[in-house]
């Protein structure tokens, strides 16, 4: 009896093993495997990047601002004012890359308020233009920077609160001041590097 309930415990032992080792050798195999296609990837980034910029947007800059408690400006450091949501976002993107992240997003417009942040080659402009035409879709393709290839796409940045319209219309350096609510105001550029 006593060596029976031993025989057993020593089979039931084996047989866990077995699959405890064959689950982690198949989760091992599955792991070596995982890729996520780069599209899949800078839709994710980009709904997080989006989502904190209209949250910062709406709940800081437009609410405060309404209150009249304190306004959003450029010269945000020295004028105890708020960090503009083009800041806000640069600023993340800076300290992103700071975690040695290779990841790069900014914002770039067809009517820039800074020369800066116009489309620097003639395929972003073309995809400026087309997520103008077609604000849902994204525009991707692959570019080269100093011999890295990346995985570039550009999604439409749409007018989502007042204040965005009111700032870029009123805004002495804004080369187009008839914005309206949900309008495509620029874009978000991802660009994913595709080798480690
Ligand atoms: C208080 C003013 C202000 C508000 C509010 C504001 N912007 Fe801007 N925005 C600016 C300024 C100024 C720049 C240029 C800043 C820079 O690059 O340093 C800019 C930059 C941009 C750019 C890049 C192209 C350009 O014009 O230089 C886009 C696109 C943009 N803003 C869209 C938006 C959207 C969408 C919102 C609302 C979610 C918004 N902005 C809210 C003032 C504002």
């Amino acid at each position: 009896m006593r060596s029976n309930g031993f025989v057993l415990g020593a089979v039931l032992t084996t047989a866990l093993g077995l699959v405890f080792s064959t689950v982690s050798a198949e989760s091992k195999a599955a792991e070596s495997h995982l890729a996520i296609p780069a599209e899949t990837v800078a839709d994710y980034l980009h709904a997080v990047i989006e989502a904190d910029r209209t949250v910062y947007t709406v709940h800081v800059v437009e609410r405060l601002q309404k209150k009249g408690k304190i306004v959003a400006s450029e010269d945000w450091r020295t004028s105890h004012t708020l960090p503009l949501p083009a800041q806000f976002l640069r600023e993340s993107s800076e300290l992103a890359a700071l975690t040695g992240s290779k990841v790069r997003y900014r914002l770039v417009g067809l009517w820039p308020i800074n020369p800066q942040n116009a489309p620097t080659t003639e395929s972003e402009r073309q995809g400026l233009e087309e997520v103008q035409r077609h604000p849902e879709q994204r525009h991707s393709g692959v570019i080269s920077v100093g011999g890295t290839q990346y995985f570039q796409a550009i999604y439409a940045d749409r007018a989502v609160a007042q204040a965005c319209i009111g700032c870029h219309n009123a805004h002495p350096r804004s080369p187009k001041r008839d914005f309206k609510a949900n309008d495509v105001m620029g874009a978000i550029v991802i660009e994913i590097p595709l080798s480690d």
